[in-house]
């Protein structure tokens, strides 16, 4: 049994099997992928996640129980979060809070932002509930026009998935903000969270996030995702 510093070391290893938990996840993930991340159209709406990436999205949000609560760290034009929608379709009082500033106040996220996305062009929150509501997600979706820090402050709703793909220089901050409000048995995700194709500042916070091996367990590594289950 891998402890997670291990698992962190070969998921980010450049050459060798990544067989972790026993199955032969990278086979599972690509055929996740194939199956379920094409379903909406990357370049349109500006996504930048991986179709291995979205079916695994898809897949963890088709998991969880009735009535689960997801938060999504960076919304974007909604590629993400209609992966995770399409999952939680059907289930009975499932909500996905999807907070991003959009094109609000541009000077205010030039300064509150990373550089990660240009900010000429980004989608409004209007384009996106529209895109939501197209393919059926309206009342699943409640997109927050804000910055995730200032809906920590105020926030009051227990949470069974947290995805986190905002500011990559804030990554732990998001997660300690919202981890008073984690289920026992949540799903805690990061994107971008790999030295080759991701941000440094998030490989070191993850590291932080999963260094405690009695809080963490299913750990799951994804292209650029790691992610595990919060035992509480
Ligand atoms: C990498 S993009 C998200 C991509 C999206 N998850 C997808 O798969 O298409 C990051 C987004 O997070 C937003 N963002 C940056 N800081 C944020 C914060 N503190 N709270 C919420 N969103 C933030 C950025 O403006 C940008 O739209």
């Amino acid at each position: 049994m891998l402890t997670n510093a291990e698992f962190l070391d070969r998921a980010w290893s450049e050459s060798g099997p990544k067989l972790i938990s026993g199955f032969s996840r990278p086979f599972f993930h690509n055929l996740m992928g194939i199956l379920h991340g094409y379903k909406y159209d990357k370049k349109s709406y500006g996504g930048m996640i991986r179709h291995s990436e979205a079916g695994m999205l898809y897949c963890w949000s088709r998991q969880l129980p009735a009535s689960a609560t997801i938060v999504e760290i960076g919304c974007y034009g909604g590629l993400s979060t209609s992966y995770l929608a399409a999952g939680c379709k059907g289930k009975q009082g499932c909500q996905i809070y999807s907070i991003d500033p959009f094109n609000s106040n541009l000077e205010r996220q030039a300064e509150l932002t990373d550089n990660c996305v240009s900010l000429d062009n980004k989608p409004a929150r209007d384009l996106v509930a529209e895109r939501l509501s197209q393919s059926g997600f309206g009342d699943i979706v409640e997109l927050i026009e804000g910055y995730s820090q200032d809906v920590a402050a105020k926030w009051s709703k227990p949470i069974d998935f947290l995805w986190i793909d905002g500011n990559h220089e804030q990554a732990l901050q998001d997660f300690n903000d919202f981890k008073p409000w984690l289920k026992k048995g949540a799903r805690v995700a990061l994107h971008d969270a790999h030295p080759r194709y991701g941000y440094q500042e998030v490989v070191r916070d993850v590291a932080q996030i999963f260094a405690n091996d009695d809080e963490w367990c299913e750990m799951e590594h994804v292209k650029s995702i790691i992610t595990g289950i919060y035992r509480g």
